[in-house]
């Protein structure tokens, strides 16, 4: 049998996603209960673009389960180039028992999963942010103390943290839409995809380019920064593309019971106004502290003996 990875989130069902975040609201409640559960085990991170996040609480959270983790500089192992990506996961699956990869093109995650012997799991990619948003949606969860019905906005780019928000929400019944300027729409395969899951799960996943208005109804209201890892040169068009797509006072002032949240790291004064993430309605450090008890929530369920090894 093949192992089970995490590339998007688009390969685990609703029920699946329901219990990542139940299990890693019970890995936050009582942390000791899981203290052996990757005993003797070891997680290979390879990153390819900076990360403090994303490398910390993999870090951590390996060790907090028992297991060890090793900290991979992608300019080192140099994936792709001094090997092939499949020869590099045929030689890590013969060392290590999952692997977490933060890299640019998301096919290299694709083609890392359909050539390893041990579970892949997405730290980021162009195109995807899947353990991100399971914290997300667990700080959600324990603000409202459910998810079902509840309307996420997300202004800003449509880069990956939004195809991972479309995703998820469609996954957990979760209204999503996403408020972004001209010509920098998410992914169309990815939002009709979202859009055919939320049908099932009753989630309406939208997109418009009319930022008035259109927080009104928000439970959460979500941005990201403008110019992604890998988007550096077109920072100054895009600050000035993304004018009116702030999100500050005024705009977080007509959904004055909803709560704001940002990956991180965050650019004050560009995407967001100091006043809202440092303000009442922000949640982001919670959000941040609960990459954590998700990331151990995905390891416990793809590294702890219950993702079946294959032939590699
Ligand atoms: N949000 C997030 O992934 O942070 P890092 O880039 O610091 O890992
Ligand atoms: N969209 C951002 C997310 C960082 C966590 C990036 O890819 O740089």
């Amino acid at each position: 049998m093949n192992p089970r990875h995490l590339l998007t989130l688009e390969e685990f069902s609703p029920k699946e996603v329901s219990g990542l975040l139940g299990l890693a609201a019970k890995i936050k409640k009582s942390p000791s209960n899981y203290q052996k559960a990757l005993a003797g085990q070891c997680l290979a991170m390879i990153f390819d673009k900076s990360s403090a996040r994303t490398r910390i609480s993999f870090e951590v959270g390996t060790y907090q389960l028992g297991g060890h983790a090793l900290f991979i500089n992608g300019s080192e192992i140099q994936i792709g180039k001094r090997e092939s990506v499949s020869d590099t996961a045929k030689v890590l699956s013969r060392y290590v028992q999952g692997v977490m990869i933060r890299t640019y093109a998301h096919s290299i995650v694709e083609e890392l999963a359909e050539n390893s012997g041990v579970p892949i799991i997405n730290g980021l990619t162009d195109s995807h942010h899947p353990c991100q948003v399971l914290a997300d949606f667990q700080t959600v969860q324990e603000e409202f103390g459910k998810l079902k019905g509840l309307q996420l906005v997300y202004v800003g780019d449509g880069n990956n943290m939004t195809h991972s928000l479309m995703i998820i929400s469609a996954k957990t019944g979760v209204h999503c839409r996403v408020v972004c300027p001209p010509g920098y729409e998410p992914d169309s395969t990815i939002l009709k995809s979202a859009q055919k899951e939320g049908e099932k799960t009753g989630s309406r996943i939208e997109m418009t380019h009319q930022v008035e208005g259109s927080t009104k109804a928000a439970d959460v209201v979500y941005t990201d920064v403008w110019a992604s890892m890998g988007q550096e040169s077109e920072k100054e068009k895009r600050v000035k593309d993304f004018q009116g797509y702030q999100v500050n006072e005024k705009l977080m002032s007509e959904s004055p019971k909803a709560i704001f949240l940002h990956c991180l790291p965050a650019h004050r004064g560009e995407e967001v106004s100091a006043g809202v993430i440092d303000g009442k309605q922000s949640r982001v450090w919670d959000q941040a502290e609960n990459r954590l008890h998700a990331q151990k929530a995905v390891l416990v369920t793809l590294l702890s003996g219950k993702a079946k090894r294959s032939k590699n």
